[in-house]
């Protein structure tokens, strides 16, 4: 019970990482909150987390509007009295053109959604952590946000996971003696859609790692629970890395 009575909001719970959070955390005793686009998937979660006794809400948005991170913060003190913790999880890839050949549509896409949410979730986060005395902010970022090791197509979606890792640390040194931590989580390849499901791209994945495989969602979702909870209390403006060892074989 490492998140007991401990209100949590989980973006990207619709599918993958956010999924397993919000199953996990649930079970670990936390209040959960959880948003994404699909509200059908979130629907289900929410029941499924109910069957087992857990207790969940959602609501659906888009990341990248600053009244869904409004909406979600609002939500879990009209709900659950207050909020304590934060998995800014939610992402996308977007198009994995080389640079010359990108869309700034798509540059501007992808840090909408994977960058400029984390500066709305964290300024609306922030005050209402400060009202329960402390609190605990994670993004998810990935082993490309620390050392992209030359894969090529990964400009957007690289700039905007390095991106997360520059704002924890601000939002740490800032916040810090506010009784709050903020860090971001860097997972290697990970079974969920966004790595698609061809079997042959999945092995050429798996083989990048030095552990020989890809992770599960539910593990990434541990590393989180880590991170969010008192387990990690001195942790903060770090970024942990959970990636199979990928980042190291190809620094
Ligand atoms: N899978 C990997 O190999 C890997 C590796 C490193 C890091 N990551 C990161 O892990 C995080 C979770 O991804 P995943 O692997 O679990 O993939 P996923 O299953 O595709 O999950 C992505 C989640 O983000 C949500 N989302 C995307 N755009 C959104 C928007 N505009 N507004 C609200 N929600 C939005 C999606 O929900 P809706 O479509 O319902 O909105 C979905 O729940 C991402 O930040 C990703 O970059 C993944």
């Amino acid at each position: 019970m490492q998140l007991k009575n401990k209100t949590v909001i989980i973006t990207g719970a619709s599918s993958g990482i956010g999924a397993a959070a919000a199953l996990l955390f649930a079970a670990e005793g936390a209040n959960v909150v959880v948003g994404a686009r699909r509200e059908a998937l979130l629907d289900q979660l929410v029941a499924q987390i109910i069957q087992r006794n857990g207790r969940a809400v959602s609501v659906a948005g888009d990341i990248k509007e600053e009244a869904y991170a409004v909406e979600l913060v609002q939500l879990a003190k009209s709900e659950f009295g207050g909020l304590d913790a934060a998995f800014n999880n939610a992402g996308i890839m977007g198009d994995t053109s080389p640079i010359p050949d990108m869309q700034a549509k798509n540059w501007h896409d992808v840090i909408a959604v994977n960058l400029t949410s984390a500066f709305f979730a964290a300024k609306h986060q922030i005050p209402a952590m400060k009202e329960r005395g402390g609190g605990s902010i994670l993004f998810t970022s990935s082993f490309v946000g620390h050392t992209n090791g030359g894969l090529s197509g990964m400009g957007a979606y690289a700039a905007s996971k390095s991106g997360l890792i520059g704002l924890a640390q601000s939002l740490s040194s800032e916040h810090g003696a506010d009784g709050i931590r903020a860090n971001t989580l860097l997972p290697g390849g990970t079974k969920t859609a966004m790595a698609g499901d061809d079997p042959a791209v999945h092995e050429y994945i798996a083989e990048l790692h030095p552990l020989k495989r890809m992770a599960a969602p539910e593990e990434i979702a541990q590393a989180a629970l880590f991170l969010l909870s008192d387990q990690s209390a001195f942790v903060t403006g770090s970024a942990m890395i959970a990636d199979g060892g990928i980042s190291i074989k190809l620094a």
